[in-house]
């Protein structure tokens, strides 16, 4: 069953995120249109369900995904952080600046490796105060490992972790590191949903709400936003519990596993 988009809260993320997309076509980048329907979801659900925190991304490049995560910021109270060994950094501050326009921000710019964040004291001051964390940077096995290593520390309760190129063929070794680390930190991390190129991760003790919204609302929402897409969930919870979404299939919004295509289980 889906929902309906209904309450002025929805209503006004639409028209924020219409009005968006003339930014993100002017900013290059690796960030599809469909992943950015997927955030602004998944953000502004978050924002509806009281989840608040500070957000996270690892390879900014021009800022392209860094203007839609500036978007949801709240900047009386969360911080957005964003990493990078070598910025472009007036590219990358015009971006952020068509966001803010005259209002407040509260961005802050560290030009830095991400493998010596761990030794950083930001782990311990930042400790778990993250609901959204991009991990876009170095696309080595070793490095993705570390960057979920950072993840791990700083992601909140109930946040989300977003890594990019899972299922990307030109980089097969983030989709393994990232299988991998899950597998070797089940009480950490769960991965709930994939597709677009990208993996969502989230705490185990929460995934629940995250795969009640891709069940109920993720189909809704990529409508509302321009995106025909198809929700895929091919096999029973205990076996692997993980949406896939990818461009809409057999004129299917959602669909079960083979055997049971209108048959949605988490
Ligand atoms: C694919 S781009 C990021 C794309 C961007 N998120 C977007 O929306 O278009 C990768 C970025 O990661 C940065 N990077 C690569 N290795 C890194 C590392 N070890 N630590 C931090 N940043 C790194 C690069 O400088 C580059 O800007």
């Amino acid at each position: 069953m889906s929902t309906t988009i209904t309450t002025a809260a929805q209503v006004g993320a639409l028209t924020r995120f219409a009005e968006h997309l003339d930014l993100h076509h002017r900013i290059e980048g690796w960030f599809s249109v469909e992943s950015a329907a997927a955030w602004d979801a998944m953000l502004s659900w978050q924002r509806r369900n009281g989840v608040s925190g500070n957000l996270l991304e690892i390879g900014v490049w021009k800022g392209k995904s860094a203007a839609l995560l500036a978007l949801h910021s709240d900047p009386s109270s969360e911080v957005l952080l964003l990493v990078d060994k070598q910025f472009d950094q007036p590219t990358v501050e015009r971006a952020l600046g068509e966001v803010y326009g005259d209002g407040p921000s509260s961005y802050q710019m560290l030009e830095t490796d991400s493998r010596v964040l761990l030794r950083d004291t930001m782990m311990v001051d930042a400790f778990e105060s993250f609901r959204w964390i991009h991990i876009d940077g170095e696309h080595s096995a070793r490095a993705v490992m570390n960057d979920l290593e950072v993840a791990n520390g700083l992601l909140a309760d109930d946040g989300v972790v977003c890594v990019d190129d899972y299922f990307n063929f030109l980089y097969p070794q983030v989709t393994e590191a990232v299988n991998r680390y899950v597998r070797e930190n089940p009480d950490d991390f769960a991965l709930f949903l994939c597709g677009y190129n990208k993996a969502y991760l989230t705490r185990p003790h929460r995934v629940h709400r995250y795969l009640e919204f891709c069940k109920t609302e993720l189909c809704t929402e990529f409508e509302a936003r321009g995106v025909e897409a198809t929700l895929a969930k091919t096999t029973l919870p205990a076996e692997m519990n993980t949406f896939g979404m990818g461009p809409r299939f057999n004129d299917q919004p959602m669909r079960g596993p083979d055997w049971d295509q209108d048959t949605v289980r988490i």
